[in-house]
């Protein structure tokens, strides 16, 4: 008997809406509130960073939004994304589960950030932006950004992390190959990075950092607007277009998801694969588990506290009501660059407070231990960020193993780690250990947070 591996949809069964969890939460998420009058923002207050449909997107209820066309029309070089059985990867762990992942790293910049960097150059384009600034922790943020911009016709200019922009000297040369401007965060072109390295010279950055100096910046010119890789609820939006072709595809299998794991940094791919999920739950549909993995060096949900605060360090961006280990908190240099962030979507930390999901944290070890194992049997090298969600999916197959369960695990591999390899030597030369944060920075950052009257 043949098994079947892969799980391929016609381009025309791509899905022609994204999904807002929004329309069947049982209570909204709280209200973003503007940081000097605490009180919540409106579309006015967002404009100069962001188009109006975006803006509109982030405050939306209705339940499903439109893909534009010209969107569309570009996902199709490379959406669908193929779902997998891991046949070979349930044999090497000799577990009666079955595991599927949803592949993002078919992706041009090779991970799930083109759905929603593609969507944000449209609507900045359409809204008749010139430039777009950006962050990026990973790179694979910029990279998809630099891509869109390309494709739109928009300047773009990456602050990329200092430590990912060291380790990674190659996603600088993808993101200038598509034409955008790659600075390492903090820099001196900004006041607030200027201010870090006054103190700090060789800071290894943040994204929390990142995100202030690409915001100082975009706030100076008219024709510029700043573009967000993950945390905002128009970009969770944009990325449910994972979960929505895994359900048709499992639907082809024959087949749904009792768990599904996803990693987080800031949110959007673990969004993108279980909102959709989630929601079919709450509409009466079967509910599976979820579980957000996070790394244990920067562990939001797991230890961070449920509480409004800045989105990033400089304290320029709204507040909005998320689990965070305090805006002005470092996190060790660890190779999952792009979960090196502070806090957590308030779409996911909302869902979190519901009993919507569980969260855990592993080490980074325990991570690409778990990625090589991936790698030897299902061919792919994961991102680092992925392979989070690769020890997560591992850890519940082998609890079906103990319990004599065939549970159907569903994971999204968010991308791939080509240009990750250096981290991979490292591990291999048994030169890469666990990070651990400093717990009195911890306790000086969640001292910090903002006081919202409740
Ligand atoms: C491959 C990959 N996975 C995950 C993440 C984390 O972001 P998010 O939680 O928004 O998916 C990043 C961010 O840079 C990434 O590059």
């Amino acid at each position: 008997m043949s098994l079947q591996t892969k799980y391929l949809l016609d381009e025309s069964r791509m899905p022609k809406f994204w999904y807002n969890i929004q329309a069947d939460l049982p209570s909204p998420a709280p209200a973003v509130l503007h940081p000097g009058t605490l009180q919540p923002v409106g579309p006015d207050d967002l404009a100069p960073l962001f188009p109006m449909e975006l803006i509109l997107q982030e405050v939306s209820t209705q339940r499903e939004i439109e893909i534009p066309e010209p969107v569309r029309d570009v996902y199709r070089a490379w959406r669908p994304a193929p779902l997998y059985r891991a046949h070979r990867l349930e044999r090497a762990l000799g577990t009666p589960a079955k595991i599927f992942y949803k592949y993002e790293g078919v992706s041009p910049a090779g991970s799930h950030k083109p759905n929603t960097a593609v969507a944000q150059a449209f609507y900045n384009q359409k809204a008749g932006v010139k430039r777009l600034v950006t962050e990026t922790g990973a790179g694979q943020w910029g990279t998809s950004l630099a891509y869109a911009g390309a494709l739109f016709g928009l300047q773009v200019e990456v602050f990329q992390v200092r430590v990912s922009y060291d380790q990674k000297p190659y996603r600088r040369a993808v993101m200038e190959t598509y034409g955008a401007r790659c600075v390492a965060s903090p820099s001196s072109e900004t006041e607030f990075g200027r201010s870090v390295l006054a103190k700090t010279p060789d800071h290894p950055g943040s994204l929390g950092i990142a995100i202030s100096e690409a915001v100082e910046l975009a706030v100076q010119r008219e024709d510029t607007k700043y573009a967000l890789g993950s945390v905002l609820n128009h970009v969770l939006l944009h990325q449910t277009i994972i979960g929505l072709e895994a359900m048709e595809q499992l639907q082809m299998a024959d087949e749904w998801p009792d768990v599904i794991v996803g990693c987080t940094g800031g949110g959007s791919n673990f969004a993108g694969i279980a909102f959709p999920f989630i929601g079919h739950g709450l509409r009466g549909g079967r509910k599976p588990r979820i579980v957000a993995v996070e790394p244990a060096a920067c562990p939001s949900l797991t230890r961070g506290r449920y509480a409004y605060d800045f989105g990033d360090t400089g304290r320029m961006t709204p507040l909005t009501k998320m689990h965070t280990l305090g805006s002005q908190f470092t996190p060790p240099g660890f190779h999952a660059g792009g979960l090196r962030y502070h806090g957590m979507a308030p779409l996911v930390s909302h869902c979190k407070q519901l009993g919507l999901l569980e969260a855990v944290a592993y080490n980074q070890v325990e991570c690409f231990e778990a990625g090589v194992l991936f790698a030897r049997n299902e061919g792919i090298v994961p991102a680092p960020e992925a392979n989070h969600a690769v020890k997560g999916a591992i850890a519940e197959a082998l609890r079906c193993k103990r319990e004599g369960k065939a549970d159907t695990i569903l994971f999204n591999l968010c991308g791939h780690g080509h240009f990750d390899m250096a981290a991979y030597q490292k591990y291999f030369a048994g030169e890469l250990t666990d990070e651990h944060y400093d717990e009195k920075e911890l306790a000086m950052a969640l001292a910090g947070l903002p006081s919202v009257p409740a």
